[in-house]
């Protein structure tokens, strides 16, 4: 027989994770999260399957499922919501709140894996690596008759100008690395840390863009950055220049962008990012030139990923101590 105080004292709560398979598909244990609350892991979860696994829980945890205000009312334990990811636009915070349940997000904890992202994509745009192997493995250098061949221009990234839209962490970090490869960074950003960058230049947003040989966006989805690469923005870049979108799919008009490649304006786009994931088989993008994508997978190192299930653990215990961390809709 327990009393209200003895369920608590005694009971781990109930903590049901609703989409875990992207952030542990199988190769990280999620041993210390059972260690502090009575937890069951779903892969995968549809809308229609919410109430029935979520009915009983006094913590969810989702990824990607959208917890709305309609579902609130048949999720009567809920006490907190925590994310495995950053975003948490899919939550209806408002709803949340108003019923006293806190929501705590993961941050900056994949700022290094998406920056390194940025420069395979700058790197694989430029230098051609699988695609002069390909080339490599059909036969091409074989028959040709000098030691070496090349097909396309190649150029160096020292001295070349790097635009950066939206200077918060990832931003910054991959200031430092074209930096390194000695390259002109040019920032347009509304706000981030500015001081200790002596070689980033912060200016206006016409700038960046008109100045720049490869535009990497760093900014987040918000109705003020949706669409903002349109025909408009590349008809101001320098014609043949590259931009890298690791930020989100609809900040870009992927009919645009896709437009831009096929007339050359635009020498490449890479982007990990689409308007609708997993895309559509008629996505503009899947049949344009000179276009990489990657299946939103540059926060997805294994390293980011653990990192990601330590912050969980610090969220989870600090609600269990009576003070939530990380909490975005206070
Ligand atoms: P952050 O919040 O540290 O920085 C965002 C920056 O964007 C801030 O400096 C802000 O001033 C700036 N910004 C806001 N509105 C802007 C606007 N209208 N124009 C230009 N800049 C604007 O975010 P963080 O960690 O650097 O991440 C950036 C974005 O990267 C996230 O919003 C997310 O969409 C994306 N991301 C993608 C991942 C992936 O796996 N592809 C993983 C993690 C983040």
């Amino acid at each position: 027989m327990y009393n209200n105080f003895g369920d608590i004292m005694n009971k781990k709560l109930k903590a049901v994770i609703l989409d875990g398979y992207t952030e542990n598909p199988g190769d990280i244990s999620w041993e210390t999260i059972e260690n502090l609350v009575d937890l069951t892991v779903y892969p995968r979860t549809s809308p229609d399957e919410i109430i029935e696994r979520g009915k009983d829980a006094d913590i969810l945890i989702v990824n990607k499922v959208a917890i709305t205000r309609e579902l609130l009312e048949d999720l009567p334990n809920l006490k907190f919501v925590a994310t495995l990811a950053t975003g948490y636009n899919q939550l209806d915070c408002d709803a949340l709140k108003e019923r006293g349940i806190p929501v705590s997000n993961i941050p900056a904890y994949s700022t290094n894996a998406v920056a390194q992202m940025v420069f395979a994509y700058i790197l694989e745009l430029i230098n051609k690596v699988s695609e002069y192997t390909a080339d490599v493995k059909s036969g091409t250098w074989t028959k040709c008759k000098d030691f070496c061949y090349w097909n396309s221009p190649l150029y160096e990234l020292d001295g070349k100008t790097l635009g950066i839209i939206g200077f918060g962490k990832i931003g910054a970090r991959v200031s430092q690395i074209a930096t390194a490869f000695g390259m002109k960074v040019l920032c347009y950003t509304p706000s981030g840390k500015k001081e200790g960058f002596p070689n980033v230049e912060f200016t206006d947003i016409n700038t960046v863009i008109s100045s720049s040989d490869f535009i990497s966006v760093h900014c987040p989805l918000t109705p003020d950055t949706a669409g903002l690469i349109n025909k408009e923005f590349i008809d101001k870049m320098k014609k043949g220049s590259y931009i890298i979108n690791t930020a989100r799919g609809p900040v870009a008009n992927e009919k645009d962008v896709a437009e831009a490649l096929s007339n050359g304006s635009l020498a490449g786009y890479g982007t990990d990012v689409l308007s609708t994931e997993p895309p559509k088989s008629d996505n503009p993008l899947l049949t344009a030139p000179n276009c990489l994508i990657t299946p939103h997978i540059a926060w997805a190192a294994y390293e980011t990923r653990l990192r990601l299930m330590g912050i969980l653990e610090e969220n989870i215990k600090a609600y269990l101590d009576g003070t939530p961390i990380n909490v975005v809709n206070n």
